[in-house]
């Protein structure tokens, strides 16, 4: 029933068819430091990524990363797939790391981002590659199978799930009504603060606060504090602290949040300034019909307690009546962060799938 409720919410949703670089931080193993790379990509910003070149017959494999965060995101990935000889690209997304961090909301639309990730392919050579997102990089990634199709072997989303090109075609407040009307709640109200004016700021005043709510073992707090219109800026400017997770270690979480202060919040926001207005849904007008189906098998990893996400349910509707190739569906009782609280599940599955792709038959090519 639920996930009838949540399938028709995500019909509505998707109705119409179905500057400067700052210092870095260094990043720790399971990254070789000198795998690290920089590109001036086509339109003059600076790409950083990890790059790990592919042993004859693998194929190389894609990780973006999503909000708040770095290529750093995927350390257990990393460590797995560059031990059994896979190509990794890497790149901290725009706005993170040591990547640029241009202010302009509109230079973060997806035709923009998703060119930029092209031009890093090309710069490494890599005719067509395997994808593997979360949370915002499963955006750039669904926009990578409609500008670049051909470019691309098959796509990994884990917690979010594929974005259709009219998924951010329906005016926010619409959307903030409907999940209301539906959950109870203002799904996507957080998006609110986090586009607002000096969010930025205050997230960085109480960054701690910021960071417990974002990394709870208590997923159930993303449906009365995180999500509702309001409640994610009152949750921080109470200084609320909950427990964290226990599956980023305290040294970890220093190294990650370190690098989030660093380049501040105010690049990194520009994700949800462009879904909060109309950016990126007039930005989406520009996707080829005839690319709106993915045509190459998909991975879905569900999140089965990512509240925040509505993932579940509704990404899942959304991979299976936009694939037109095979959907292979793993469930884990994770929140958001399912790539760190179950690594050694995440990287069998996502290995098992890559290997039965078949790939090693000489299907993809290099130039
Ligand atoms: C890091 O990468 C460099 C360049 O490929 C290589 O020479 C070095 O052995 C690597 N270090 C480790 C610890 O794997
Ligand atoms: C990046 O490339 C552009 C041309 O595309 C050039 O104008 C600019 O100077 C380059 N920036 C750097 C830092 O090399
Ligand atoms: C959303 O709901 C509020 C309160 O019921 C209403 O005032 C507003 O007009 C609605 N907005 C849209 C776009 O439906
Ligand atoms: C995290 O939450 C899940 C689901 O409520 C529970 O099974 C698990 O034991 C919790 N882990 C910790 C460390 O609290
Ligand atoms: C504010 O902090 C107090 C004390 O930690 C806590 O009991 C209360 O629930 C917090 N309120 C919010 C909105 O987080
Ligand atoms: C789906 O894929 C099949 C086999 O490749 C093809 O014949 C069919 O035209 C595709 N359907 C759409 C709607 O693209």
């Amino acid at each position: 029933m639920l996930f009838q409720v949540l399938s028709s919410l995500l019909l509505t949703l998707t109705a119409g068819a179905s500057s400067a670089l700052l210092p870095r931080v260094d990043t720790p193993a399971p990254f070789n430091s000198s795998l690290f790379k920089d590109l001036n990509v086509s339109r003059g910003l600076n790409y950083h990524y990890y790059a790990v070149p592919a042993d004859t017959g693998k194929p190389t494999l894609l990780f973006l990363h999503g909000f708040p965060s770095t290529s750093y995101d995927w350390r257990h990935q990393v460590a797995f797939f560059q031990d059994k000889g896979y190509g990794l690209l890497v790149p901290d997304m725009l706005g993170y790391g040591g990547t640029s961090k241009p202010l302009d909301p509109q230079l973060y639309v997806s035709s923009l981002v998703t060119r930029d990730i092209i031009d890093i392919l090309d710069a490494e050579s890599i005719e067509q590659a395997v994808v593997v997102a979360h949370d915002w990089g499963s955006q750039t990634a669904s926009r990578l199978a409609n500008y670049f199709p051909e470019r691309f072997l098959s796509y990994a989303f884990l917690a979010v799930g594929y974005f259709t090109p009219t998924s951010f075609a329906t005016p926010y407040e619409e959307n903030l009504n409907l999940s209301k009307a539906v959950l109870g709640y203002e799904n996507f109200g957080y998006w609110d603060f986090f586009s607002s004016e000096g969010a930025d700021q205050t997230i960085l005043d109480h960054f701690d606060s910021f960071w417990d709510l974002f990394y709870t073992n208590d997923t159930t707090k993303t449906i009365t504090d995180f999500s509702p219109l309001g409640a994610y800026e009152a949750f921080i400017t109470n200084d609320t602290r909950i427990p964290p997770v226990d599956y980023v270690t305290p040294e970890e979480r220093a190294i990650q949040m370190e690098a989030i202060r660093q380049g501040g919040l105010a690049a990194p926001l520009n994700w949800y300034k462009i879904v909060r207005g109309t950016l990126e849904g007039q930005d989406d007008k520009g996707i080829p019909q005839e690319n709106a189906l993915i045509h190459s098998p998909v991975f879905f990893g569900v999140a089965l307690r990512d509240y925040g996400s509505v993932s579940a349910p509704t990404f899942l509707a959304g991979a299976l009546v936009s694939s037109n190739s095979t959907v292979t569906v793993r469930e884990y009782n994770s929140g958001h962060w399912v790539q760190m609280a179950f690594p050694d599940e995440v990287n069998g599955d996502l290995l098992q799938w890559i290997e039965g792709l078949g790939l090693d038959q000489g299907v993809y090519k290099f130039y």
